[in-house]
């Protein structure tokens, strides 16, 4: 795993390299999503297949620019699924964007994830790692230095709510509605890894990203997005659902699944669940 860790610092340290200085027009492709790529998507896709290449544990790689996974090597045991750069459209009025990385043994399977990772690009760049403890680092001078372990309370005060408000069932309106009477604080910049970042940072709250009347399964990726978080948000002491159960309980038939998906502490992934069990 530390090689993994490794070439996972240097595209951290290439991609914030190309963020401060690279064009950042559009290509003329589009992604298995079907959004315009950036060529500073492509940049920091290439530049962390380069860096996984030559990592000889990673056996096979998806990322969320390819349409396809791509077999590097038939010896090595792990599977990563990345996000280069999630957030890339926030980059030309200069918000935090950020990479996440999933690593699994032997599959793409949630149930066989054994690490998750991502990069914060902000004003600083902080990277945070979870394996059996979520720790979180720092870039300074040139390497990524140990900051501190991360841990959620077992309650909140910020909200995050992702999608179209209109788009929302009425019943999800009200759930959302009812944090901000609570006394929750709105805090959305439309990157999930800095509002997400936001709430580990912050000792809890609550991320959604719910089912749209345009979107039925959500917006969010569960390999590249979904099931890293996933994993990062219970290894913290908090919890990630799709509404009812577990997040990393749910299959993947196809790379560039989506999925419904809460993320937070305890306390309000309690709320979610005995709200939207009451639709089931
Ligand atoms: P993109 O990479 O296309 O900019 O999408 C970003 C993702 C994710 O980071 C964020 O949480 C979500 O899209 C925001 O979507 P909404 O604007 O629909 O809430």
């Amino acid at each position: 795993m530390d090689d993994i860790f490794s070439a996972i610092q240097r595209s951290a340290i290439r991609i914030k390299e190309a963020i401060d200085t690279k064009d950042i027009g559009y290509s003329q492709q589009e992604n298995s999503s079907g959004e315009t790529q950036l060529q500073l998507d492509i940049k920091c896709d290439m530049i962390i297949e380069e860096e996984f290449s030559q990592v000889p544990s990673i056996n096979t790689i998806a990322s969320e620019e390819k349409e396809h996974s791509v077999a590097l090597r038939e010896s090595g045991k792990y599977f990563i699924a990345y996000d280069p750069l999630d957030g890339s459209s926030l980059i030309d009025v200069n918000l935090s964007v950020g990479s996440i990385f999933g690593i699994y043994e032997n599959s793409f399977n949630s149930k066989n994830m054994v690490a998750a990772c991502y990069v914060v690009y902000g004003p600083r760049v902080e990277m945070v790692f979870a394996h059996n403890k979520v720790k979180m680092h720092l870039l300074q001078g040139g390497d990524f230095e140990f900051v501190k372990e991360i841990r959620l309370g077992e309650k909140g005060k910020l909200n995050a709510p992702g999608g179209t408000q209109q788009n929302w069932a009425p019943f999800h309106k009200e759930l959302v509605d009812s944090f901000f009477k609570e006394g929750y604080r709105l805090r959305y910049s439309g990157g999930m890894v800095p509002d997400l970042h936001q709430i580990l940072l912050k000792g809890g709250g609550i991320f959604s990203y719910p089912a749209t009347s345009d979107a039925p399964q959500g917006k969010l990726r569960k390999l590249f997005e979904v099931f890293p978080f996933a994993f990062i948000f219970q290894k913290a002491g908090g919890d990630a659902i799709d509404g009812c159960g577990d997040l990393l309980a749910l299959d993947c038939c196809d790379v560039h699944e989506r999925a419904v998906c809460f993320f937070g502490s305890n306390y309000e992934i309690a709320r979610v669940k005995e709200v939207y069990a009451k639709q089931r």
